[in-house]
């Protein structure tokens, strides 16, 4: 009989992009797959180190997960990703009972890390420094038909001080054009209509192939494939956005009026200590020049809040940068501590109170501005790419617009469907629609 696998993951999409390749180099090798944890002979945790919070909660599960060994001792646990990466052998001392663990350069080698755990018996592990098999080129098992991640880099060149990335992920590797090409023309005969396209740095794409093609040359090839309809990129850096990128999305097809547009924090002080290199005041200035050439673009944004050294009247920027830029929607952070970084040794940490004061304000006034934004919509006609039934109501099914807003619509359309509808309702976090 197969054997089965569940794998779980954390943190961003690049990680679910290599969830998918986990699960596709595992079929390939006779596994199925298990509906949960409980029931599965190898549960596999595609692991994040962004924030702390993730950090704890992996030793937590893992905890767990021994309880179900002691039962089942035949059960296999394998741990992956940015948190292997970051910790290596100590994600083994601290949970012995783990079977196979695998850093981020070494996804490839999964199968025959589990095959030697097999015939010696003890843990086995790889955190390689580098690859040169890039994890687009593994075979996959996609969780939708109709969406496809693509990765056309990995790594990313910059050094902001909060952030993990560049040393768990290493320098920017981009994929040469051809095979980006290539494998989106293989998804799109495969059904695919939707492409996301991943990197650390998207608008840096190219800079290090020779001759480089750029990220605006990706954009527009892709344009001209028949049959892919909509195409997404995260995330892009602000200070990297480049004119010639505006006018490829204001001019393509495929390219949707959507934007992930990092802000991190509206204090040009402390932009400056996070080694951001644009100020607020250019922050701005490139959203209006994107907005003017891309009517009706919806725009989300992440926020650091409380990173060191942040004072109130920093925060009070922060709040009016929020304001001005309208966002349709921010992923908010409170500042977290991560080893390796040049902001975990800066001296005057935020106290917690404050970072979760500070917090609770920008929510809510983002929310308000969400709510704002959602309600505009409402009487408008859209079309929409139906992904299934909504998980809390299954009547209804949940789809997305191009604008990546979620509208959830009564009835059960079919997942990869495009439909038009109109808005009836906002609310912050999605819209209610009904067929057109
Ligand atoms: N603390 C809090 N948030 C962080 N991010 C990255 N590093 C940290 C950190 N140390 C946030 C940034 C980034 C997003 C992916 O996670 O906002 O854009
Ligand atoms: Fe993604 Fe960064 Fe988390 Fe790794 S550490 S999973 S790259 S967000």
């Amino acid at each position: 009989m197969s054997k089965t696998y569940f794998i779980r993951t954390y943190g961003c999409q690049m990680n679910e992009h290599d969830s998918e390749r986990i699960a596709g180099l595992l079929e390939m090798n006779g596994y199925v797959r298990a509906p949960d944890a409980e029931s599965a002979d190898l549960v596999l945790f595609n692991t994040c180190a962004i924030r702390e919070n993730a950090d704890n909660r992996l030793y937590g599960t893992l905890g767990h997960m021994k309880a179900l060994k002691d039962e089942r001792p035949e059960l296999r646990i394998a741990v992956g990703g940015c948190q292997v990466q970051k910790d290596k052998a100590l994600v083994l001392e601290k949970a012995p009972w783990v079977d196979v663990a695998f850093g981020t350069f070494s996804v490839g080698e999964l199968p025959r890390l589990l095959a030697e755990r097999e015939t010696t018996g003890v843990p086995s592990f790889e955190f390689a420094e580098q690859t040169d098999t890039f994890p687009s080129a593994l075979p996959a098992r996609r969780a939708d038909p109709f969406h496809a991640w693509v990765a056309v880099s990995v790594g990313c060149d910059n050094a902001c001080t909060f952030c993990i990335v560049p040393y768990v992920r290493g320098p920017q590797v981009s994929r040469r054009l051809g095979d980006v090409l290539d494998e989106a023309r293989r998804l799109v005969d495969d059904g695919v209509v939707e492409i996301s396209l991943l990197g650390q740095n998207v608008n840096t794409y190219g800079r290090d192939l020779d001759g480089g093609p750029m990220f605006a040359d990706l954009l527009r090839a892709l344009d001209r494939i028949d049959g892919l309809r909509r195409v997404r990129f995260t995330s892009p850096h602000p200070h990297d956005f480049t004119p010639d990128v505006i006018d490829v999305m204001a001019s393509s097809r495929v390219v949707c009026e959507h934007i992930h547009f990092p802000l991190q924090s509206g204090s040009d002080r402390v932009l400056k200590r996070m080694r951001r290199s644009y100020r607020s005041a250019r922050y701005l200035e490139t959203l209006s020049s994107i907005r003017a050439a891309i009517p009706d673009i919806a725009v989300s944004t992440d926020v650091i809040v409380g990173f060191p050294g942040e004072t109130e009247e920093d925060f009070a920027e922060t709040l009016r940068v929020v304001r001005a830029a309208r966002f349709d929607s921010a992923y908010t952070f409170k500042y977290s501590i991560r080893p390796h970084t040049e902001a975990a040794s800066m001296p005057d940490q935020v106290p917690q109170e404050a970072v979760a004061d500070r917090y609770e304000r920008l929510v809510e006034l983002q929310e308000r501005i969400s709510l704002a934004r959602n309600r505009e919509m409402v009487g408008r006609r859209v079309e929409v790419l139906a992904e299934g039934p909504s998980k809390k109501d299954r009547s209804r099914s949940t789809t997305r617009t191009r604008t990546n807003k979620i509208v959830h619509v009564p009835g059960d359309l079919s997942a990869g469907t495009f439909v038009d509808v109109v808005i009836r309702d906002g609310h912050p976090h999605h819209l209610e629609g009904i067929l057109a």
